[in-house]
């Protein structure tokens, strides 16, 4: 099954091809017409009016009932009309965002020749990687990221993480242990609003030892930001997504009913996201929703994707108290090693896989 040993063709760095200052984009990078970001917001202003629903996590744990109340009715909305929502107070103290950015964007601006050490290839992809698939041709993103493993235990090493800048590995121990803490309560609000036990979903993610990782997205300045995308239409293939986004730039869009919104990132704000192993689980009343990346020609941006994942080797399904004879399931169960190695293998594509896999009816 895993056969896939190395990159297809020598890897470029679109950090380098960006700050070698070259006026159009090199046609590997080229999306096809269609695929274009038209009608481009690139500061997320619009109209103003539309975006993913923001949500006061602060009513979760205020001890009031009516609050938790309503809080929760607006994550269970936001999981089942948008798939996204951004979240404020909810308990990652705002410093540890700010450095854990930080020493990621610093990490990106030291010489080629360290990031280069931590070379990724696509047997983990963990490591410094510049393509998403291995199809020898593939029309690329306009982004570079790193990709390390947290959780479980026994996947996470360390000497796969970078040694700099300084302090980056307690940083990001630190960081990655709060998510770890926020995954699991958003885990107990979702339980609870698809009406299942409040530890149902942890379950199915292995309990304790729940699968987290992490990908650190660069996407660098883009001369022709019309033409190409940093990251392509894709849904998360894990479970829930924690996205901490650039505190000032814009360039992450959401699908909603055939059109591209882009979200304007909130102060201190994490963008949540459900991804397609939720999907599977709640028999499709939580959709992961389709999102892509635009790049800006002035500014660079840097993105950190915190998966909170079912362990590997666990069987996903649809979790039997949604299933009845008016609602039956709509996927097979299948272990989420099997299933990411479809975007190891294909790269980014809309959300062809978790539509693939529906059951016949
Ligand atoms: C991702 C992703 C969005 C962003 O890494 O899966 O969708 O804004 N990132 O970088
Ligand atoms: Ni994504």
């Amino acid at each position: 099954m895993n056969c896939i040993q190395d990159w297809p063709e020598p890897i470029v760095r679109v950090q380098a091809l960006s700050e070698s200052g070259l006026g159009r984009i090199p046609d590997r990078y080229v999306k096809p017409a269609t695929e274009r970001p038209v009608g481009m917001d690139p500061m997320g202003d619009g109209d103003g009016i539309v975006d993913i629903p923001l949500i006061d996590l602060a009513g979760l744990f205020s001890g009031d009932p009516a609050m938790v109340r309503t809080t929760m009715g607006r994550v269970a909305e936001a999981c089942q009309q948008w798939g996204f929502f951004q979240a404020v107070n909810h308990g990652v103290p705002p410093y540890l965002m700010d450095q854990a950015r930080h020493v990621w964007r610093e990490f990106f601006h030291l010489p080629m020749e360290i990031k280069q050490e931590y070379g990724n290839s696509p047997k983990t992809y963990e490591g410094y990687g510049s393509r998403l698939g291995v199809e020898k041709g593939a029309i690329l993103d306009w982004s570079d990221y790193y990709f390390l493993h947290y959780l479980p235990h026994s996947l996470k090493d360390h000497k796969k993480w970078p040694a700099q800048p300084p302090h980056h590995r307690e940083v990001m121990e630190q960081y990655l242990g709060e998510l770890v803490k926020l995954g699991g309560r958003l885990m107990k609000v979702l339980s609870l609003n698809l009406g299942l036990k409040e530890d149902y979903l942890q379950n199915a993610f292995g309990g304790e030892e729940v699968g987290a990782c992490l990908r650190v997205n660069f996407y660098p300045k883009c001369p022709q930001p019309e033409l190409t995308l940093g990251l392509s239409s894709h849904s998360d293939p894990g479970g829930l997504t924690i996205l901490l986004p650039d505190h000032d730039v814009p360039g992450l869009q959401v699908r909603k009913d055939g059109k591209w919104i882009t979200v304007k990132p909130a102060p201190h704000a994490f963008i949540i996201n459900i991804g397609d192993q939720l999907q599977v689980l709640s028999n499709v009343i939580y959709k992961s929703v389709e999102h892509r990346v635009i790049v800006n020609p002035n500014l660079e941006r840097v993105s950190l994707a915190f998966f909170y994942n079912p362990r590997g080797e666990l069987l996903i399904e649809p979790a039997k108290e949604l299933i009845s004879p008016e609602n039956p399931a709509l996927y097979p169960p299948m272990t989420f090693n099997e299933y990411r190695l479809y975007i190891r293998l294909k790269g980014p594509r809309g959300k062809s896989q978790v539509e693939s896999l529906k059951s016949p009816r």
